[in-house]
């Protein structure tokens, strides 16, 4: 499914962030995941649950259901599951077929995120969730803001395309984060079975407006930023500021750092789920700037929205997937999309 070759949706045997650990409580939630509905609940006792949110009898959504104790019970007909998936209730008969069950997931609640395992449980290693702490979701030196939730209205490989390829700042984002022109410096790119990184270096350009009203300056700075994907869901980023080593009046004097975290996971064959928080070593006692902050860059999420739904409804309408044209800055997001058709390849295979 493009821009990945037919055939090709997304890799099964891996950890997706599902929902802040605060989406999930005692009311039952549904949430599309790979394009299946899932139902999510709190046991009384807090572990989060996230069963298959399809009741096997008559398909009513388990998670529009109710729970009774720490089972779910399905509003039409009051077949119930535990948390485990297996029915414990018919109500209308004794017997219970073997094929009334639903499936568990595999959920580990972690910083204040929830990752879900969609492919088979057997292969759910808590350890290919990516380091918390290496990412810096938990190193003093930032004050992480998190929270914000998007339900992307285009098909979740629009969302890491656009994450790719940072040439859209100067002219997606050119009234918040983006200022001059972020498409002629060279990439630095890396990349490994798992993961691909890169990273950009800008001496000497003028102080984006989002950063200018931030840090009240409106001279010249140095900018280094880049963005780690830890397939198939979180974009790590930085982005870091100093004053002009050649043009200012305290050269190189940091303007501060900001730690990005984009995790994109998909909802349906044309939605997503989007989950960002951000971290940041300036006025990090200041809660009410730390709120504003995020409000703007949420401003700048609603930009790449706009984006994604644009290039959805064009595509969905047209029914057909056009040729591409691609173009040298798109390397980042070509070998993107390799590694995920790899993962996805890998599982077809086997
Ligand atoms: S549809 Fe769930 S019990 Fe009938
Ligand atoms: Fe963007």
């Amino acid at each position: 499914m493009y821009p990945l070759p037919e055939g090709c949706f997304a890799p099964r045997n891996q950890w997706y962030i599902a929902a802040w650990a605060d989406e999930i409580r005692r009311e039952p939630m549904e949430r599309w995941i790979l394009n299946e509905p899932i139902a999510f609940y709190r046991t009384e006792d807090g572990r989060a649950v996230a069963l298959e949110g399809r009741c096997p009898h008559r398909h009513f959504p388990l998670g529009k259901s109710r729970l009774i104790g720490d089972n779910i019970e399905c509003m039409y007909h009051g077949i119930t599951f535990s948390p485990k998936g297996d029915c414990v209730r018919i109500p209308s008969q004794g017997m219970v077929p073997a094929s009334c069950k639903v499936k568990a997931y595999p959920l580990v609640e972690r910083w204040k995120w929830l990752w879900i395992w969609m492919g088979d449980p057997a292969l759910a290693d808590e350890s290919l969730i990516p380091d918390h702490h290496e990412i810096g979701l938990t190193d003093p030196a930032f004050t992480v803001e998190s929270g914000t939730y998007h339900a992307v209205p285009g098909r979740y490989m629009l969302m890491h395309d656009n994450l790719f390829d940072l040439t859209h700042l100067g002219f997606l984002h050119q009234t918040s984060i983006g200022a001059g022109d972020y498409s002629v410096v060279d990439e630095q790119r890396d990349n490994g079975d798992n993961w691909i990184s890169s990273q950009r270096e800008f001496p000497n350009i003028q102080c984006p407006p989002l950063y200018a009203q931030v840090f009240g300056y409106e001279g010249k700075v140095d900018r280094a930023f880049g963005m780690k994907l830890f397939l198939p869901s979180l974009h790590a980023g930085y982005d870091f500021l100093c004053k002009s080593r050649t043009d200012s009046d305290d050269p190189g004097a940091v303007l501060g750092k900001v730690r990005v975290y984009h995790a994109i996971t998909p909802a349906t064959k044309n939605t997503a789920h989007y989950f960002f928080a951000y971290g940041r070593t300036f006025k990090q006692d200041d809660d009410a700037f730390g709120k504003a902050m995020l409000a703007s860059f949420n401003a700048v999420i609603e930009e790449d929205m706009l984006a994604t739904r644009e290039i959805e409804s064009m595509l969905t309408t047209l029914g057909t997937t056009p040729p591409e044209v691609l173009l040298k800055a798109d390397a980042t997001c070509v070998r993107g999309r390799r590694l995920f058709e790899s993962l996805i390849r890998k599982e077809q295979a086997v």
